[in-house]
């Protein structure tokens, strides 16, 4: 008996992928279909798949060809697949000539002819709304954002708007960006989605007008070094039902969900300690302090919670700006520590201790790929880990996505009294700083 195998993702299932299966199936007497799996599409950056696995397996069933359906979990898997089901020949569109020549040394390499004038990418393109982003800039940096919008359907950023001309020329070089803005209020009209990507003493304005149009935000936290402004714009975009959303990453990764949900399902056991520290060297950037505080408390305030007994800080300033800061938080039964430089070299890593198990992130930990778990009594370390590319916009705007198509304003990612808990928190700072109340 000849065994075929023939691999893909089979999104919105059309006729190329019909005549691929029918061809394949021809090619021998068994036909074993990998379909990619969900985490494997996510982990190669592959965020523009429509269908569910179940669809998409559902779909390739329905043809009748494929004697044999299995998922396509990880990078690599194709070796193994080929031995396990003793395959004969490998079938695949001419779109992967030469990519996988390596395998021919574990059977038969086929490619055939794609059917022209259709694929899933194409489809995509014509079925999906389209949403324009527009971002609001004071420095020529995107923040990755331009690449990252391009994995998700129907996300594009359009628009760019700064109130430097000389910004805007740098930005549409760089970026390939299609139409620059001297006006912001032309930018809000041509745009769905705007994001504020600026100085944090201009972000209220810009989103509070944003907001007033009716349109969706996207913004870099904190809004201002004012917990009350947050509130008023919290209500501003309840009102006109629009998303209103902090561009914190981490959160939409899939370890930190992992870390979250070990650490809240008691896994750990009890949290004794929270010790979070992040620093970078970027003298260019005013108020630096502020924008990475957001970025270490957060994952402070969703782990230990809200409700704190204490809190005080040490600042060590250079002229106008913090250089470093020291947070210690008392909860009832641990304690938090967050140190944040600015200019001065701290290891970025957060360590969470447990009765039952100690939780280390190291390096680049708010765009971390793995976490180790130590338990107590033993030497061996678990590593947690998962694959992604970028540094993790694309994840956020797909949740972005998911909302717009469910028709739900509010992101379950992070919480309003947890945005308003940081803003208070780095409020109280600068008053301090500025001694004033
Ligand atoms: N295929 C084909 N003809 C097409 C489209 C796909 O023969 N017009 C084949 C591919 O070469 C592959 C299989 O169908 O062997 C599954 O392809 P898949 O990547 O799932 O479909 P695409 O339409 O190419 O998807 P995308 O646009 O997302 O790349």
């Amino acid at each position: 008996m000849k065994k075929i195998i023939t691999y893909g993702t089979f999104d919105l299932f059309h006729k190329g992928h019909y005549n691929m299966l029918k061809r394949a199936k021809e090619y021998g007497d068994y036909l074993v279909v990998g379909v990619t799996g969900e985490n494997y599409d996510v982990g190669r950056g592959k965020l523009n798949v429509y269908d569910s696995l179940a669809t998409r397996i559902e779909n390739v069933q329905k043809t009748g060809f494929a004697d044999e359906i299995i998922v396509e979990e990880y990078l690599g898997q194709k070796i193994g697949d080929i031995i396990k089901y003793d395959i004969d020949s490998f079938v695949i569109g001419d779109d992967w000539v030469g990519k996988f020549d390596h395998l021919s040394k574990y059977c038969n390499m086929v490619y055939l002819e794609r059917t022209k004038g259709i694929s899933s990418t194409q489809i995509r393109e014509e079925t999906f709304n389209q949403y324009d982003i527009g971002i609001v800039c004071d420095f020529v940096d995107d923040n990755q954002i331009v690449k990252e919008a391009k994995l998700v359907n129907g996300f594009e950023v359009k628009n760019v708007y700064s109130d430097d001309n000389r910004i805007l020329d740098a930005f549409k070089e760089k970026y390939d960006v299609k139409n620059t803005f001297e006006d912001y209020d032309a930018m809000i009209e041509s745009s769905d989605i705007i994001y504020v990507h600026c100085d944090i003493n201009e972000r209220f304005n810009y989103i509070y007008r944003a907001l007033k149009a009716g349109k969706h935000v996207l913004y870099d936290p904190p809004i201002s070094f004012s917990s009350e402004k947050l509130k008023k714009l919290i209500e501003l975009s309840k009102q006109k039902n629009v998303i209103f959303m902090e561009n914190n990453k981490m959160v939409h990764i899939y370890v930190f969900n992992q870390l979250l949900w070990m650490t809240q399902g008691g896994l750990i056991g009890d949290i004794l300690s929270f010790n979070c520290s992040i620093s970078k060297n970027d003298i260019t950037r005013s108020n630096l302090f502020y924008d990475l505080s957001v970025v270490a408390l957060l994952p402070m305030i969703k782990i230990m919670g809200e409700n704190y007994e204490h809190f005080d800080f040490q600042v060590s300033k250079e002229g106008d700006n913090i250089e470093f800061a020291s947070m210690n938080f008392v909860y009832g039964k641990g304690r938090a520590i967050i140190n944040v430089g600015n200019n001065v070299r701290v290891d970025n890593q957060i360590e969470i201790i447990g009765t039952k198990g100690t939780i280390r992130m190291k390096d680049d930990w708010w765009r971390s790929k793995s976490f180790e778990l130590h338990t107590p009594g033993s030497n061996d370390v678990q590593l947690f880990n998962t694959n992604f590319e970028g540094n993790g916009f694309k994840y956020l705007i797909r949740e972005m996505s998911r909302m717009l198509s469910n028709n739900r304003v509010d992101s379950k990612s992070i919480f309003e009294e947890e945005s308003l808990k940081i803003a208070e928190i780095l409020e109280h700072i600068r008053k301090q700083r500025y001694n004033y109340d």
